[in-house]
């Protein structure tokens, strides 16, 4: 049985680990074999909603849906009603009776909380301002891969802690990953993230640190990380947080710390220069090409869980 069918996928705390390897299991089955694969989701339609922008997001679930034999609607969000005010619940109860479920790209978490709520189908979230879970699949498929295991590695995050540093706090912690996390004083990942991580390591067994040093956090890491200093909805920061995050760029003299055959990981979009330096972005610890193209095997196995009874 799959018990992930027909639910909606908000952020990674609502799923059990056994669920979210399920998924990582799924993803890399179907990168084997993709023609195996390509009648699943025959009829179905997913609705992507965007509010911010995508390219990654968009490409991947619009070409994995197609080659799992359904279809794609790509709605900008200003151009639909919801632009114009439209309450959420009836947004989300017409959607219910046409698509088959709803990738959301968007700010606030409680929209999207709202949205799920009151549908009838699966709700998926493409980046919030608080989560990113469909990354997390596609960074810990990759870190599987290149590793071999996912229990036991230790996973150094430098820098905003933003979506992706809460994404990697809870998928971490859920999966019995040590995560190290290092931001600027004032950027640190929110409380109740690292608080609901901290009970996850509880029962996997693994620890969470969050320091404002990152040579002390890249110390003997596997997988070394990193994002922007100012994600959508902060560009207005931009030029305020280059001067504060500038000692947080991943470069040679912190990759040192880490183990010598660390992983580097970027969720990208990416600026070389800043959050992280040339040679290491496009260095041989490298991994982001095959991180990339893990989001449309990882992006077809949660709408294959989500979307099938299978
Ligand atoms: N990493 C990621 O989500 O990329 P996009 O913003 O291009 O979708
Ligand atoms: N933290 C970034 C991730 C982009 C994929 C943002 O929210 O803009």
């Amino acid at each position: 049985i799959n018990s992930l069918y027909g639910k909606s996928v908000l952020d990674l705390t609502e799923l059990t680990k056994e669920e979210f390897l399920s998924i990582i299991e799924l993803a890399i089955a179907i990168k084997a074999k993709p023609e195996a694969y390509r009648g699943v989701l025959a009829g179905k339609i997913l609705a992507m909603i965007f509010e911010k922008n995508s390219t990654r997001t968009r490409v991947s679930f619009e070409a994995g849906i197609i080659q799992l034999g359904g279809q794609a609607i790509v709605l900008d969000s200003k151009s639909t009603q919801m632009g114009r005010g439209e309450p959420i619940k009836d947004t989300a109860k017409v959607m219910s009776r046409y698509v088959d479920a709803i990738m959301i790209r968007t700010y606030s978490d409680q929209m999207v909380a709202e949205l799920a709520g009151e549908a009838s189908i699966p709700i998926i979230n493409g980046l919030t301002d608080n989560h990113h879970p469909c990354q997390i699949l596609a960074d810990f498929q990759t870190i599987y891969e290149q590793k071999g295991k996912l229990e036991g590695i230790k996973l150094t995050y430098i820098g905003d802690g933003n979506n992706m540093a809460h994404s990697f706090l809870l998928g971490g912690s859920l999966v019995g990953m040590d995560v190290s996390i290092a931001s600027p004083k004032g950027y640190e990942p929110k409380k109740e993230f690292v608080a609901l991580a901290k009970k996850n390591a509880k029962i996997s067994g693994s620890k969470i640190e969050i320091l404002n040093d990152p040579e002390q956090a890249a110390k003997n890491a596997d997988v070394l990380v990193t994002d922007v200093w100012a994600s959508m909805g902060d560009e207005s920061e931009q030029k305020e947080r280059e001067a504060v995050f500038k000692t947080f760029q991943v470069n040679n003299r912190l990759a040192v710390q880490a183990k010598k055959d660390y992983l580097f990981l970027h969720c990208l979009p990416a600026h070389r220069g800043e959050e992280v330096s040339a040679d290491i972005i496009d260095g041989t610890h490298s991994a982001i090409y095959q991180e990339a193209e893990n989001r449309l095997h990882a992006q077809k196995a949660l709408m294959v869980k989500v979307m099938a009874n299978l």
